[in-house]
């Protein structure tokens, strides 16, 4: 059959609609993605071209990957890699695939690191290190650390700073604080595993391929928030902000753990769903 960029975006678009139960336009979008990535096009270049046929080893190329999706694979994987913040990041099955809510997580550090020169950052569960070299890109200036359990995730998180030409993270194998001794910080971040461990999502799209260890955090889904807050105080300066994403429906809890802890200007922030997705506080 020959194929043409528009005959591939609605079939296909629709074909994954159906098998993965996506809406339609977020299945043309990953259509498109697909396509972009065979054919090393812009989006651009696909809606100015619709009549343009792919040859014979693009159509076997995409058919490949189409398949892969078909079967549920998340498209980051497929194509290995996912843009966040403005910038393009490496991700395997090791890590978690960057979510644009967590850039909500980006914005609130940011603007807490303009009041003062050299400011520390800690980064636990790094992951691709979407978070810390998103910060540490738009501020130079910082010191940062980031920590994961994953020996793996970390080697992604290292080749990710490295094409992104920032080279003054420290990265560090840690169970959360073990490894830091009593080192301090301005400011901690963290996107934790904060998922319920018998929660039927974790069965369900993408999640089924992405590191359980990403993703599930005990019976409440609260275990690693709970660790991370109860020490946060030992490894903060005075001043220092703690800031924590969480799931759908966290928010009153954190922040009771996080004035349990001591913070002070204890606050949850909307993505832009208008769903509390961080809440911290200020260690006085
Ligand atoms: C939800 S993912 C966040 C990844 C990345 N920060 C992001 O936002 O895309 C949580 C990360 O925490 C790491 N992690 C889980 N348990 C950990 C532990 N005990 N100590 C350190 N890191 C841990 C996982 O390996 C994973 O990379």
């Amino acid at each position: 059959m020959t194929c043409t960029i528009q005959n591939v975006l609605t079939q296909d678009a629709a074909r994954l609609t159906e098998a993965l139960t996506l809406d339609f336009s977020g299945a043309r979008i990953e259509v498109q993605s697909l396509l972009q990535h065979v054919l090393n096009v812009s989006r651009a270049y696909l809606l100015a071209h619709p009549e343009r046929y792919l040859n014979d080893s693009e159509q076997t190329r995409y058919s490949e990957l189409l398949q892969r999706r078909l079967r549920g694979e998340p498209v980051a994987y497929i194509l290995g890699e996912r843009e966040f913040f403005g910038l393009m990041f490496k991700v395997t099955p090791a890590t978690l695939i960057p979510r644009p809510e967590t850039e909500l997580l980006v914005e609130l550090a940011l603007q807490r690191i303009t009041w003062q020169q050299s400011c520390r950052v800690l980064d636990l569960g790094t992951g691709s290190g979407a978070i810390v070299l998103s910060i540490a890109h738009a501020q130079p200036d910082v010191e940062v650390v980031a920590v994961d359990a994953s020996i793996e995730a970390l080697a992604v998180a290292r080749e990710n700073a490295e094409n992104l030409g920032i080279n003054k993270v420290v990265f560090m194998q840690s169970d959360w604080y073990t490894a830091l001794d009593t080192r301090h910080f301005d400011l901690i971040v963290s996107n934790p595993p904060y998922v319920a461990i018998d929660d039927p999502h974790l069965q369900q799209g993408d999640l089924r391929f992405e590191p359980p260890s990403a993703l599930a955090s005990g019976s409440d889904g609260l275990k690693d928030i709970r660790n991370i807050v109860d020490k946060a105080p030992a490894h903060l300066e005075s001043g220092g902000w703690l800031l924590l994403e969480h799931g759908y429906g966290q928010a009153a809890q954190v922040r009771e753990l996080v004035q349990q802890a001591g913070f002070k200007s204890v606050f949850s922030a909307c993505d832009l769903a208008g769903i509390e997705r961080v809440s911290g506080g200020r260690k006085l």
